[in-house]
Parts: structure tokens; C-alpha cells; sequence
């Protein structure tokens, strides 16, 4: 990265204009309630509006999207595509493996080669916390910065889409008991669902996880901890699975997929200690026979798919959010 950044705490000054709209969508840390709501409320517009409608919604109709993905992805990156795109956006997958970062650019002189090619937002995925904060700090004030999964650190479009679903099946947060369920250190997603649930007044906010797999400094998150599943699962009106993110572990923490299916593995069985009306959530990829059964995968609590699709609504809110700030609009 660049030599004099120190990815740090981020202020809300880096995300929100001075009138509190969203410049950059970096983290959902410290977002005041009203703007996730904002969002949502935006989403809701788009997943009631037919696809063939919505391409008439054209609020990023000459604007370029790259999508910048250093890291795998299958969902998040399909759905921004697929977002932009329905906003009338031109939308490029740069190629990492293919580009010349593996000839040794440096990312900002990447960044500065794709501003000349008149760029308006970069998506970005990157294996090191802090890489959408670095761009948007030193890009063209012109361009917005999405982060699409920053190493441990944020994945703030994922977890907007889980509060979305959330809302849309169980609407008030304030009575809700929401857990996460797995491998917590590793997840920048959890990381972001647990500020965004907390912003947005969720009753109690549970993670269950061994021991081994909760991050040091988890309980000043307003969050409770169980390491046993049973108990964690106790009343729960949603559930979230997360998966092992192996690439990121060291082997030391890498417990068998047989014994942590036996602890922590989602079945109908250990179900029965939620709420009957609990759903079952997950951000993918999913392990089946790790962190779920099939059949819970499969089953009539899973919102799972529902939260595919809904992860194009709420990528579409985002940057006709973004693009209405910038253009100084009411949008
Ligand atoms: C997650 C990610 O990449 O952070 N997946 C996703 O974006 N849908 C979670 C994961 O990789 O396990």
C-alpha cells in the first residue's frame, strides 16, 4: 500500500458529506441509525419494482463502476454488476490475476491508470483491511469508494443486506434476538452485522463460537458471548452461520470439519431451542456439513437465497444513494 498510510480508525468524515449523505460506503461502524434505514427503505423501492421498471431508474446512466476485486467472489460481485448495470451504469470487472498488478504496479498508480479511463466508483475486494479506505482517500474527489470486503476488517453492503432481510421478515429490531454463529475472528462480516445491528437497537445480539474463533475486545461490541451452542441458540428470532474462513487461519485454530459440525453445526435438532419462527441466515459461501446441515440449508427457515437476490436491492440503494450526494441532488 502507500507508504505513509495507516489504516486507522475511520472517521465518519470519510463516508458522509457534511450534510450526513453517503460519499464512500466503507463501514457500517458509527452510521447513525436513520441513514441504515434510509437505505433500506431505498432497497424496499427497488425489490417491489419489476426488473424491466427499474432500468428505467437510470440515476447512474453514464457513470462508469469498476468493480475491483483482488479476492474470490461469487455473489458480491455478480450483484454489484447486476446492480450497476439495472441503474444504467458501464460497468468493468478488471481481472487482477490478468492485470498488471502482478507486474508490480503499485495499487495507486492501478487506481490512477483506471481515473484517466474516466471512472466514477470502485468497487473494491481486497485480502488487507484498510484497501477501500486507502483508495478513497487517495483517489479524485470525483470518485466514490464501495467496499466490497476489506480482510477481516468490513464488508458493509453484506451486512445492510442481512439487516434488510431481517426487517423484512421480522420488522422492528428493538424486540429482536439475533446470534452469529462460527468463525467470528476471521469475519469481516460479522464485524459489520454486529455494528449495524447495534446501531439499529436489536434487543440482544449473541455470537456463539468456540472459544479459539472470538476476537479479543468482541464484549465491548454490546454484544453476549456463548461458547455453547444450545445455550447461545436459546430463543433466538434469527440465526446467522458463518463459515470457517480456512484461507485466513492459522493452523493452530483450524478445528476438524467433523468435530466443529458436532459443536456448531446448524440442524433441525438444535434448532428447536429458537423461537419456532426463527429464520436461518447465512452471508455464503456455504459449507454444508461444517457450519449447516443440508436440510437446514434447504428448509423452510432458510432466507438464505433471499438474501441473494436481496443483495442486488440493497447495492442498488447504495449507489443511487452515493451518486445522489455526489451530484449535490436530493437522490
Ligand atoms: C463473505 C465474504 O467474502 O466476506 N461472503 C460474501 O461476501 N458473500 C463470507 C465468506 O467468505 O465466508
Amino acid at each position: 500500500m502507500h507508504p505513509h498510510f495507516k489504516p486507522g480508525p475511520l472517521p465518519l468524515s470519510m463516508q458522509l458529506t457534511p450534510e450526513g449523505k453517503l460519499k464512500h460506503f466503507l463501514s457500517t461502524e458509527g452510521l447513525p441509525h436513520l441513514l441504515l434505514h434510509d437505505i433500506m427503505d431505498r432497497a424496499e423501492q427497488f425489490v417491489t419494482l419489476p426488473a424491466k421498471q427499474q432500468k428505467k431508474a437510470p440515476f447512474l446512466r453514464g457513470k462508469t463502476v469498476m468493480n475491483l476485486f483482488f479476492e474470490n467472489s461469487t455473489r458480491t460481485r455478480v450483484t454489484f454488476e447486476i446492480a450497476a448495470q439495472r441503474l444504467g451504469a458501464d460497468v468493468t470487472n478488471l481481472d487482477i490475476r490478468t492485470s498488471s498488478a502482478t507486474k508490480g504496479e503499485t495499487l495507486l498508480d492501478t487506481v490512477r491508470n483506471l481515473e484517466a479511463m474516466n471512472a466514477d466508483m470502485f468497487v473494491v475486494r481486497h485480502e488487507h483491511a484498510g484497501t477501500a479506505q486507502f483508495i478513497a482517500r487517495y483517489c479524485a474527489p470525483h470518485i466514490s469508494v464501495l467496499n466490497a470486503g476489506d480482510g477481516r476488517h468490513a464488508h458493509p453492503t453484506q451486512a445492510m443486506l442481512d439487516m434488510f432481510t431481517i426487517r423484512q421478515k421480522k420488522g422492528d429490531f428493538a424486540p429482536l434476538k439475533v446470534a452469529i454463529v462460527g468463525d467470528i475472528l476471521h469475519s469481516r462480516v460479522a464485524r459489520s452485522q454486529i455494528h449495524a445491528l447495534t446501531s439499529l437497537g436489536t434487543g440482544e445480539v449473541r455470537v456463539i463460537a468456540p472459544k479459539t474463533l472470538v476476537p479479543a475486545g468482541l464484549d465491548k461490541m454490546g454484544v453476549n458471548i456463548f461458547n455453547n451452542l444450545d445455550e447461545g441458540l436459546k430463543d433466538l428470532d434469527v440465526v446467522i452461520a458463518l463459515r470457517q474462513q480456512r484461507e485466513r487461519m492459522d493452523s493452530a485454530l483450524l478445528p476438524s470439519e467433523q468435530e466443529f459440525f458436532k459443536l456448531y453445526g446448524l440442524t433441525d435438532k438444535r434448532l428447536e431451542a429458537t423461537k419456532p419462527d426463527a429464520i436461518v441466515m447465512h452471508p455464503g459461501p456455504i459449507n454444508r456439513g461444517v457450519e449447516i446441515d443440508s436440510r437446514v440449508a434447504d428448509g423452510s427457515r432458510s432466507v438464505i437465497m433471499e438474501q441473494v437476490t436481496n443483495g442486488i436491492a440493497v447495492r442498488m440503494a447504495v449507489m443511487s444513494m452515493i451518486m445522489g450526494s455526489m451530484a449535490g441532488g436530493a437522490a
